[in-house]
């Protein structure tokens, strides 16, 4: 794959039920034609908290491969309970949407699965890589390395009960005696799933060691459905790094696009012109966060949308290099007006360059 960026086409197809890879195409089954519409696919890692429905619009309106949702209990959705069915909302007109499921019986997951492709999502993610106890403990996430004859029978149930594509993401394995994703992506494979998104870690390591991408390559070279590479990627540098040493198809940027909505326009677009820029000066900064911010308060309400808030503008202002008094201020006010009044202040040492 030219990773120099020269030889990436503009668009990067997920279309057709036989996958079939080129260097330049993802194709994934079920005859859904998904244009990514970006130089080359950066996409957006589902993170509990943080990628809730205002966030992935911001994000997909710079231009990302797909913006994958929260992690959704399956049981939670389908019963409605408090919140989960939020969590699965698709702005209107994103077309590059995937709803992330995690659960670990089958009936659960294929009924989630149903209600989210009938919401519009284009795309069903399933998660084998959540490490959280919480999670673990309930044998789901990445507990299911453990487990992969389970871990079968929940993707055989989410992808009989879908037409469009059903991906996976996992990690490496369980420690590092269980490096086992390549075992788990070649029968998933097998299984009809399209896309596998694998964080270069195992699940005992959390989020903590270095990142192993070369890793990655391995479970590439098992399967031949894309493989996305995952992990510590934060500007081009690291992304291009990811990609020369997992031989992946593309990228997917979590914590790295916090106060960064542009970062993966950004990465997409360099790929194909160094030059290219994507990062917004001051002013449309301060503009971005001010919708942002609004969106949050719309979306949630104004007491949990104020809370919800904080942790998104206080990323901008780590960006920024906000004054700690000033940043303070912010954090605290209980009046969106106060806030968004307060932004040029916070923004104005932001350097585009
Ligand atoms: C706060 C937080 C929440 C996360 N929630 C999820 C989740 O809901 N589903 C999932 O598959 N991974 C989740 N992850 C893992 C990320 O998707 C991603 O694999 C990991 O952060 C490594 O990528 P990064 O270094 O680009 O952030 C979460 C990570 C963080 C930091």
């Amino acid at each position: 794959m030219g990773l120099n960026g020269e030889n990436l086409c503009t668009d990067v197809l997920l279309t057709g039920k036989l996958p079939i890879i080129s260097r330049h195409m993802l194709r994934v089954s079920k005859n859904l034609l998904i244009n990514f519409g970006t130089s080359f696919p950066v996409l957006l890692a589902p993170m509990a908290g943080i990628t809730d429905m205002p966030f992935r619009k911001l994000v997909a309106r710079f231009g990302a491969g797909l913006v994958v949702s929260e992690m959704i209990a399956s049981k939670d959705m389908v019963l409605g309970r408090l919140g989960s069915r939020e969590k699965a909302k698709l702005a209107y007109g994103i077309e590059h949407s995937a709803v992330q499921l995690a659960g670990r019986e089958t009936h659960w997951m294929a009924e989630a699965a149903r209600m989210a492709e009938a919401n519009g999502a284009k795309l069903i993610d399933i998660n084998m890589g959540c490490p959280a106890k919480k999670v673990v403990s309930g044998y789901s996430g990445s507990a299911l390395l453990k487990d992969l004859d389970h871990a079968l029978d929940l993707i055989d149930a989410v992808v009989n009960a879908v037409k469009v594509p059903v991906s996976l993401k996992t990690r490496l394995g369980w420690d590092d005696r269980l490096h086992n994703a390549s075992d788990l992506a070649r029968r998933a494979e097998d299984s009809g799933i399209a896309m596998i998104t694998i964080h270069g870690r195992t699940r005992c390591q959390f989020y903590k060691g270095k990142v192993n991408w070369a890793a990655i390559s391995k479970v590439k070279k098992a399967v031949n459905i894309p493989v996305v590479a995952n992990g510590d990627i934060v500007d081009f540098t690291t992304a291009k790094e990811a990609l020369r040493q997992s031989r992946g198809d593309g990228i997917m940027v979590g914590r790295g696009a916090c106060g960064k909505p542009w970062l993966l326009a950004e990465i997409s677009k360099k790929f194909k012109d160094m030059t290219a820029n994507n990062v917004p000066d001051n002013s449309e900064f301060c503009r971005i966060v001010a919708e942002h911010y609004e969106d949050i308060l719309q979306f949630y309400g104004k007491d949990l949308g104020l809370r919800l808030a904080r942790k998104h503008l206080g990323w901008y202002m780590n960006v920024c290099h906000t004054p700690l008094e000033l940043r303070q201020t912010i954090l605290r006010a209980e009046s969106p007006a106060k806030v968004l009044a307060s932004l040029p202040i916070a923004f104005e040492r932001w350097n585009s360059e």
